[in-house]
C-alpha cells in the first residue's frame, strides 16, 4: 500500500424523512441560493418542502442547471451570486446540480477569466476561497455528494476539477427523493457507481486490503440491490443500499494508497460530449471491452475479482477472468443498458475522431501506468462495436 492522506469532512444526512432537519444543517443567518435542474424537483414538490425546511432565511432560487452542465449556464448562476451576495449555496439534484453548484461556489470569489478554473484537470483549482454549499441528493450516481470533483461542459469538451474547498459542508440523502427517477436513470447510477470503484479497484495488487475489501463488498452490493432498485420501487431497503453504495463508491476511501485507471471515464466522458450518450452508459460499453483487452496488465486482480466479487472458483484463471468480464456486462444489459457502440450508430469515422477529440485533450497516456495510448484506446473501442 501505498502513503496517503485522508480528509473528508462532508456530514452525510441519511434517511427518510430527514428534510426538516436543514434548518439546522443551513447557517441561520445565510442568504441561501438553491440551484436545481431542468424542473424535476420543481415537479415533484422537493422544492417547495426545502423551502418551507428553511423557514424565515433569505432564499433564492437558480433553475436550469442541465445535465452535463454547461459553463455558460453556470456564469449566469456566478453573477446572481455576486450580485445577491449569496453565502451558502443548496444544490437539488443529481451530479450535474452538485457538480455545477460546486463550479458556481468556486468560482464567485474569482473576478476573471472563470475557464481558466476548468483547465487543471485532476490538479487542484488555484482558488483560495469559496461560498459553503450542501447538497440534497435526488439521483444516486456519482458521488458528487460526497467528494471534491466537478465536470463542467465548456466549448462541448467535458472537463474535470477539483478542490478540497468544494467538498460538500452537508449531504442529505433521503432516498424517497429518487422515487420519481425513471428507470433509466437508476441504471445508469448503478452503472457509473459500479465503474467508479471498479477504476480504483482493478488495477493491479497493492496489498491494501481494506480498500480491496470496501471495494469488493461495494460491488456485491451494487449487483444485488442494483437490479432490485431498478425493478421495485417499493423495496425502500435495496434503495437506501444502493444509494449508499454510490457515495460509498467515490468518496475517497477505497482510492487511498492504491493505484487509479480511470481510462473509462477519460473514454466516456469523450462520447458524452460527441454524441449525448448519458454518462453511465458510456462507461457500460467501454468496461467490458477495456478489461479483455487490459487482461494481461491486470490479470491478478482480475482473478481476485472473479473469486471475491462473482463468486468463479472452477476453471483456469483465464476462464475465471473470461467469465467475470461476461458477467459485468451480462449485469450491465440486465439493467437494459446496450454496451455496444453500434446500438448508437457509432461508426469507424466516429471513432477516429473521438480519438483525435482525446488528442487535443491531451488524454494519450492512459491506466494506473500511463503506458494506455490512443491506439490501444482505438482497439478498445472497435472491440465495442
Ligand atoms: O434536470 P432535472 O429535471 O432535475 O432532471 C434530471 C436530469 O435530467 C433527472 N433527475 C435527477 N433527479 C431526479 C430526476 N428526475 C426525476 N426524479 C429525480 N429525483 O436526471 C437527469 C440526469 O441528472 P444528472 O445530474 O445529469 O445525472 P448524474 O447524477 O448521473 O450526473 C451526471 C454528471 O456527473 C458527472 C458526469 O460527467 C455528468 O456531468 N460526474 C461527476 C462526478 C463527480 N462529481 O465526482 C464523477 C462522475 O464520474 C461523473 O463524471
Ligand atoms: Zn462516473
Amino acid at each position: 500500500m501505498q502513503n496517503f492522506d485522508y480528509y473528508n469532512p462532508t456530514q452525510i444526512v441519511f434517511g427518510q424523512e430527514r428534510l426538516n432537519e436543514l434548518d439546522n444543517l443551513v447557517p441561520h443567518n445565510a442568504k441561501v441560493l438553491i440551484l436545481f435542474g431542468g424542473g424535476s424537483v420543481k415537479r415533484f414538490g422537493t422544492l417547495d418542502k426545502i423551502k418551507s425546511s428553511l423557514g424565515k432565511r433569505e432564499v433564492l432560487e437558480f433553475g436550469g442547471i442541465e445535465a452535463n452542465p454547461q459553463f455558460e449556464t453556470l456564469m449566469q448562476a456566478v453573477e446572481l451570486v455576486q450580485a445577491e451576495n449569496i453565502d451558502f449555496l443548496l444544490a437539488v439534484g443529481g451530479g450535474s446540480v452538485m457538480d455545477g453548484t460546486k463550479f458556481v461556489a468556486l468560482a464567485a470569489n474569482e473576478k476573471s477569466n472563470h475557464n481558466e478554473l476548468l483547465f487543471h484537470g485532476f490538479e487542484v483549482v488555484p482558488v483560495e476561497q469559496a461560498i459553503p454549499l450542501g447538497c440534497i441528493v435526488t439521483l444516486p450516481a456519482t458521488g458528487s455528494e460526497m467528494n471534491t470533483f466537478g465536470v463542467i461542459t465548456y466549448n462541448e469538451q467535458k472537463y474535470p476539477f477539483t478542490s478540497p474547498l468544494a467538498f460538500p459542508k452537508f449531504s442529505l440523502l433521503d432516498p424517497d427523493l429518487t422515487l420519481t427517477l425513471p428507470k433509466e436513470q437508476i441504471a445508469n447510477g448503478v452503472a457509473d457507481a459500479f465503474i467508479h470503484v471498479i477504476e480504483q479497484y482493478l488495477t493491479q495488487p497493492q496489498n491494501a486490503k481494506i480498500q480491496d475489501r470496501f471495494a469488493e463488498g461495494i460491488l456485491k452490493t451494487l449487483i444485488e440491490d442494483g437490479p432490485i432498485t431498478y425493478q421495485d420501487k417499493t423495496n425502500i431497503e435495496a434503495r437506501k443500499n444502493f444509494m449508499w453504495s454510490a457515495t460509498s463508491a467515490l468518496n475517497g476511501l477505497i482510492g487511498v494508497g492504491v493505484m487509479q485507471d480511470w481510462t473509462t471515464h477519460m473514454i466516456g466522458h469523450e462520447m458524452t460530449a460527441m454524441f449525448g450518450i448519458a454518462h453511465g452508459r458510456t462507461l457500460a460499453i467501454v468496461l467490458p471491452s477495456l478489461l479483455r483487452e487490459r487482461t494481461e496488465q491486470k490479470r491478478e486482480k482480475l482473478v481476485q475479482f472473479a473469486e471475491r466479487v462473482w463468486d468463479i472458483t472452477q476453471g483456469t484463471d483465464d476462464e475465471k477472468i473470461t467469465k467475470a468480464i461476461d458477467n459485468t456486462e451480462a449485469f450491465f444489459n440486465s439493467l437494459d443498458i446496450v454496451t455496444k457502440l453500434s446500438h448508437y450508430d457509432i461508426d469507424d469515422k466516429d471513432i477516429e475522431t473521438l480519438i483525435s477529440n482525446m488528442a487535443r485533450m491531451g488524454l494519450t497516456q492512459l491506466s494506473e501506468t500511463g503506458d494506455l495510448t490512443l491506439d490501444i484506446v482505438h482497439k478498445i473501442l472497435v472491440a465495442a462495436k
